[in-house]
């Protein structure tokens, strides 16, 4: 189970969670105006590090630039922020942020351009977002990804994770433990949060950005870690639904999924149950969360 930490961060302040509300009538409420970010700290032994801050803040910082949310914090601004609502959580373990921007505005017009709009932190324990002892059954979704001329798809939008619910939800009523989107065009992109990547012949395949994908930092951490830790090159490139089971490894990456590999795609198993590249990355990606790969020590911010 996920703890809630005690303190929450709204309205400029750090405040007891219970005490973090919004009115019903706000535009985040009423219709899911908003975006956010998920961050990942961790315990390395002596600190805690949050993981790739300065590219959690430009990717909110670009998302409210897309959707004109207001957002009055420069770096320097939001990192104090951050570190001061952990440091009042007293938090000395591995955990899980959601920095979110929200439309507080009660006027009822469905539209961005408020003056009013507000940061919002809460922060849980989370350990595993999937069982991480098992990979998963994934269905293709009846429901096509969003495409980035209706919502752009960068921007994180809270409202438009009904898209990524609803296909979740059909995966799992049905047995599945994840959904994964195609595009308009057929193509495969992402489960409902998460990035997909396909091993095969020591080469390493991710959907490109233009098939309408979130820009995970995950996604390039696991790009920079296969190139240089592994030797593995990654080609973006557009992934077709029947080439799927053709990989030797499928696994999502994510934030809150971390790797988490992939076992069968609409009940085809791959050929094989082995999963050597996912297990090595996350053992990597656990090594430069906890500051024990000095060559990315740049990817982290301590706290204390
Ligand atoms: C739709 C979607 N794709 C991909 C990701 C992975 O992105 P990141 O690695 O930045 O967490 C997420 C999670 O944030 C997501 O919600």
């Amino acid at each position: 189970m996920s703890q809630t930490f005690p303190y929450a961060f709204i309205r400029g302040e750090i405040t007891p969670i219970e005490n973090a509300t919004v009115p019903i009538q706000c535009k985040a409420f009423q219709y899911g105006l908003g975006c956010y970010t998920g961050m990942r700290a961790h315990w390395d032994g002596e600190n805690l590090q949050l993981f790739r801050l300065e590219d959690h803040y430009k990717r909110l910082k670009n998302a409210a630039e897309k959707l004109n949310i207001y957002f009055p914090y420069d770096f320097p601004k939001f990192s104090e922020t951050l570190k001061n609502f952990i440091k009042k959580n007293e938090v000395k373990e591995d955990a899980y942020l959601r920095i979110n921007l929200y439309c507080a505005s009660t006027q009822m017009t469905p539209r961005f351009n408020n003056p009013d709009d507000d940061l919002a932190i809460y922060l849980i324990s989370l350990k595993d977002y999937f069982n991480s002892s098992q990979a998963l059954n994934v269905r293709i979704s009846d429901y096509i990804r969003i495409d980035n001329d209706m919502i752009p798809i960068e921007a994180k939008s809270t409202g438009s994770y009904i898209n990524s619910a609803l296909a979740k939800t059909q995966a799992l009523s049905e047995g599945y433990d994840e959904c994964l989107f195609l595009n308009r065009e057929g193509h495969v992109c992402e489960a409902s949060g998460a990035n997909l990547f396909a091993i095969k012949n020591n080469t390493s395949t991710t959907p490109p950005l233009s098939d309408n994908i979130l820009n995970g930092i995950t996604r390039d951490t696991v790009i920079t870690l296969l190139k240089n830790e592994l030797n593995i090159e990654t080609q973006e490139r557009t992934i077709l639904p029947n080439e799927l089971t053709e990989f030797e490894e499928l696994f999502f990456t994510g934030t809150a999924a971390k790797i988490t590999s992939i076992a069968s795609i609409n009940k085809a198993p791959l050929k094989s149950s082995d999963t050597p590249t996912a297990q090595k990355l996350q053992s990597l990606l656990d090594n430069t969360f906890r500051n024990k790969l000095p060559q990315y020590s740049h990817w982290l911010t301590p706290v204390y």
